[in-house]
């Protein structure tokens, strides 16, 4: 009854009130809002009053030498209505606690919000200190300067009030030695009962269901509002904040977002808006394309998180795209491992537009830094494949050292070597060793030194939207630890592949289907299809008019079976039927590379995700030039034949030029010059002698594009500037590069990084061929780049780290042509023309002349 009744509540209330936020439906027993080192009431517009620590009946503040500071900064108070918590502090130079009498035992939530107050007296960004709440640790060695660049933080936990605490929560914060601790506001909200699980959670890998004891204590790492817009407290129950996924995907294009009316969603017996708000279980993202075809891919979120933890991941899902029930039957994979299998959101609910959601625990083991969240099609079904997700939130749990924070924690870390630097924001940690009690050491003398000459740069407390540690989007997916192989791959045998039958081609391609077309090339078509294993594929259909005779398009064959590798586009097989000629290649989700950095509405790649792509595409091109028994010149290396899988993976294409390079006692091959301008080897046009350092011009000018995000000719363009290879060059000599970056790396490349990355493009652009690097060389350039950037982000302590960034804003704005044009950079050898949007494929060139 009490879900009748629910629905029942809401309906009124929605009806009733306009904003449809159902506010009512859980009172909490405790609400304790405390505004630190303030000296009067503060009311928020989301309606939560932070009362300061003196007179208010909830808190006892022990201790004997504490200082409130605060500021009446007037951009601060009027900018925001929140930011108004962030103009006071208390500042304690012992160890102090705040005791928090609540009525109710159980669980609470607890928002500690902190700001580094720039004031005269107290160096708070640069301060260390650790906080414990009933025993759980909750920050140590906390320090803000390791934060990186959000200027205020609010971290969120769940420590248990037990019964034999008396009703209390005791908040400890400890200075460290001859340092300070602050905070701004402090938040106790009773959890409401069943918010939390604590038997039988599904466990990853499969096992037995997981008990959770009471005293376990969880922080939220992420709370995402799948396919949605950001929640902010104002909009939830418990006043929780729920942030947008885009940043999270692996491959944005893989999803596209779906929203219903949140009025619509129903809550059965067992939810409540506590669980999530109507919001969020009211969008999803959903397969791109879905129920077009029987698509094979996974929607893959990455989430960067400290490892030797146990993480709760509760994801939220409500079936809004489904036009009836038992439509929509999809896989859910976390860290690559099966968390559900068929799932059937509706044999759950037994309704579309219910609210559902699910519990699972699994441990993130050394060696790995983050969760992979994936939803995906099952391997057998005939329905259309669709796959969707609401809602995702992943709590880190307490250890059995009760501690959510580093290296106090139990069973992982027995010795004191630092598990792999990969804690960010807390370095100073590492100080049970006797190294860190030497940095401590030097740390506390620097800020003594410091201290009389306090004069920090100044911050913009609204620099950055985020409400909790925003770590940075973890998408890189090193070689080592991920490899997920498109399923087509796995399908290819050894030698020449598989030779399929006209038929299934045909089959595979709906009788080859205009709707699957992904791309027009003088070779012929390109098109979608789909094999009888279950494998997507893109299949080359030779144009009988082509001139591209049986012999060569038999030593094609011939050439690509040859090269396996991770960074190339692999051959799956062919048919020759019918005098058909047919190549069926992997198929890659992701599209071209060209895709992703301009002309289209794809999120921007970040510098990391930039270096990572160059690098695999280098590893392929590298592999070609030396790998097999003879070199391989691919003579057509550009953004669109990078193509990119699901993962971002990015895998070098389309061989219909290539060349087999010189023989020993040949320096060169003599053709016909082909190529696509804005990528030609000027050395090669000129002598008509083609080298593998003609693939290392191109991809210099490869490289520029992925750093300026513009086409590597673009006719509109002044004449300066129309190539990119030109007006880049022109910056990079007079050491100003950093003037034409993509706009949207700005802020975020690590000058070092920069400098190597622009001088390997430059070495790969140099006239003379025999000039330029080897690809190995270019390859090896571009992991130090890499390690640069990496490394910056890692380790760059304290307030000066903002310095070793690009943060200028570029004197130019380069012009990005709109549309999936392609036009711009003609191919002189032939009329190709890869006209559709979709270009997962690019043309295959017609190879005459070989
Ligand atoms: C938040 O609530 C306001 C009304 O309080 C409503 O107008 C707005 O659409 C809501 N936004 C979201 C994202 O839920
Ligand atoms: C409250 O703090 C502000 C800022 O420090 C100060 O200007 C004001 O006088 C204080 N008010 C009271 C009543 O102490
Ligand atoms: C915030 O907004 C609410 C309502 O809009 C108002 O009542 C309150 O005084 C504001 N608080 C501050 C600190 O400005
Ligand atoms: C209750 O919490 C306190 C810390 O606040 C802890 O010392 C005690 O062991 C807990 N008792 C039980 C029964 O869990
Ligand atoms: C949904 O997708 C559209 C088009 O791709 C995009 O413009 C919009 O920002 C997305 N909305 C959210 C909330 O991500
Ligand atoms: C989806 O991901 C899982 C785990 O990473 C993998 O086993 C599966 O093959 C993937 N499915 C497809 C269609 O790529
Ligand atoms: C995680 O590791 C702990 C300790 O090794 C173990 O007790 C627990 O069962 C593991 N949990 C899962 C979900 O594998």
């Amino acid at each position: 009854m009490g879900y009748s009744n629910g629905i029942l509540l809401i309906c009124i209330l929605c009806v009733s009130s306009m904003p449809c936020i159902v506010y009512a439906s859980f009172n909490p027993q405790d609400i304790i809002f405390i505004d630190c080192g303030g000296n009067k009431t503060l009311i928020l517009d989301d309606g939560r009053v932070f009362e300061p620590e003196s007179g208010n009946p909830h808190v006892t503040l022990s201790s004997h030498n504490h200082n409130a500071v605060s500021v009446l900064d007037e951009i601060l108070v009027s900018k925001s209505n929140h930011s108004i918590l962030y103009s006071s502090a208390q500042v304690f130079r012992e160890t102090s606690s705040y005791s928090i009498s609540t009525k109710q035992i159980g669980r609470h939530w607890i928002r500690l919000h902190f700001y580094p107050i720039e004031n005269p007296r107290f160096d708070l960004k640069s301060t260390v200190f650790s906080v414990v709440a009933n025993g759980i640790t909750l920050l140590h060695g906390f320090s803000f300067s390791k934060v990186g660049k959000v200027s205020r933080l609010v971290k969120e936990y769940v420590v248990e009030v037990n019964g034999s605490s008396s009703k209390k929560l005791v908040l400890t914060l400890s200075p460290w030695n001859g340092l300070v601790a602050f905070i701004n506001a402090i938040e106790v909200v009773s959890v409401p009962n069943g918010q939390f699980p604590s038997t039988n959670i599904m466990a990853v890998p499969l096992g037995p269901g997981i008990q959770i004891p009471g005293h376990v204590a969880f922080e939220t790492m992420y709370r995402i509002n799948i396919g949605g817009p950001n929640i902010t407290p104002k909009n939830d129950t418990l006043w929780r904040t729920w942030e947008p996924d885009r940043a999270f995907l692996v491959n944005a294009a893989s999803a596209r977002n779906v929203t219903a009316n949140p009025l619509s969603i129903k809550y059965p017996d067992g939810v409540s808006v506590d669980i999530a708000p109507n919001w969020v279980y009211a969008t999803a993202q959903e397969m791109a394309d879905a129920n077009v075809l029987n698509q094979k891919f996974n929607i893959s979120w990455a989430f960067e998180v400290e490892n030797g933890f146990s993480y709760l991941i509760r994801l939220h899902f409500c079936d809004i795209v489904s036009a009836a029930l038992n439509r929509l039957v999809f896989n859910v994979y976390i860290n690559q491992l099966s968390a559900l299998d068929s799932f059937d959101i509706s044999s759950r609910t037994m309704e579309l537009s219910a609210a559902y959601f699910i519990d699972f625990v699994t441990n993130v083991s050394m060696g790995s830094d983050r969760i992979l969240v994936q939803i995906g099609p099952p391997m057998l079904r005939d329905l259309p494949s669709n796959a969707i997700l609401n809602g995702l939130e992943i709590m880190k749990m307490s250890n059995s050292r009760d501690s959510l924070d580093g290296y106090l924690s139990g069973e992982y870390y027995t010795d004191s070597k630092s598990p792999g630097g990969k804690k960010k924001w807390m370095l100073l940690a590492i100080c049970s060793s006797s190294a860190g009690f030497v940095v401590f050491v030097l740390l506390s003398a620097a800020f003594y030194l410091y201290l009389p000459r306090i004069h920090q740069k100044k911050t913009n407390p609204h620099s950055s939207s985020s409400t909790w540690l925003p770590l940075p989007t973890h998408v890189g997916l090193s070689d080592s630890k991920i490899s997920i192989d498109s399923s087509a791959s796995t399908a290819h045998s050894l030698g020449l592949g598989r030779i399929f039958a006209f038929l299934d081609i045909s089959e595979a391609t709906n009788n080859f289907d205009k709707n699957l077309v992904l791309g027009v090339g003088g070779f012929g078509m390109v098109y979608r299809g789909v094999l009888d294993t279950g494998s997507v594929v893109a299949v080359k259909r030779g144009n009988p008019c082509s001139q591209q005779g049986l012999t060569e398009f038999r030593t094609e064959i011939e050439m690509l079976s040859k090269m396996r590798h991770r960074h190339l586009v692999s051959l799956i097989g062919y048919c020759e039927e019918l005098s058909e000629m047919i190549l069926v290649y992997e198929f890659m989700a992701g599209g071209p590379l060209r895709k992703h950095l301009y002309g289209s509405d794809f999120p921007p790649l970040t510098w990391k995700q930039r270096l990572e792509i160059c690098i695999g595409a280098a590893k392929g091109l590298h592999y070609l030039h030396t790998g097999a028994a003879e070199t391989i010149i691919h003579r057509d290396v550009k953004t669109t034949n990078i193509l990119l899988d699901e993962n971002l993976i990015a895998k070098v294409a389309d061989f219909g030029l290539s060349k087999l390079g010189p023989t020993l006692d040949q320096t060169h091959v003599s053709t016909a010059v082909k190529g696509s301008f804005g990528y030609l080897d000027p050395d090669y046009y000129r002598r008509q002698q083609l080298t593998e350092k003609s693939d290392v011009y191109s991809f210099g000018v490869v490289l520029l594009e992925v750093l300026c995000a513009r086409p590597a000719i673009n006719p509109s363009l002044p004449r300066e500037q129309v190539n990119i290879a030109e007006w880049a060059m022109n910056f990079q000599k007079k050491g100003r590069l950093e003037k034409i970056i993509d706009r949207n790396l700005v802020g975020h490349v690590n000058v070092e990084s920069l400098r190597k990355f622009g001088e390997t493009a430059e070495k790969c652009l140099l006239e003379y061929g025999v000039e330029r690097p080897t690809m190995g060389d270019v390859l090896w350039n571009l992991e130090y780049a890499l390690q640069l950037q990496e490394a910056s982000i890692q380790f760059t302590a304290s307030a000066a780290n903002s310095a070793n960034y690009i943060s200028d804003i570029p004197e130019w704005m380069p012009q990005i042509e709109i549309g999936d044009g392609d036009g711009h950079d003609q191919t002189i050898s032939d009329q190709e023309s890869d006209t559709t949007s979709s270009a997962v494929f690019s043309e295959l060139d017609d190879p005459r002349g070989r």
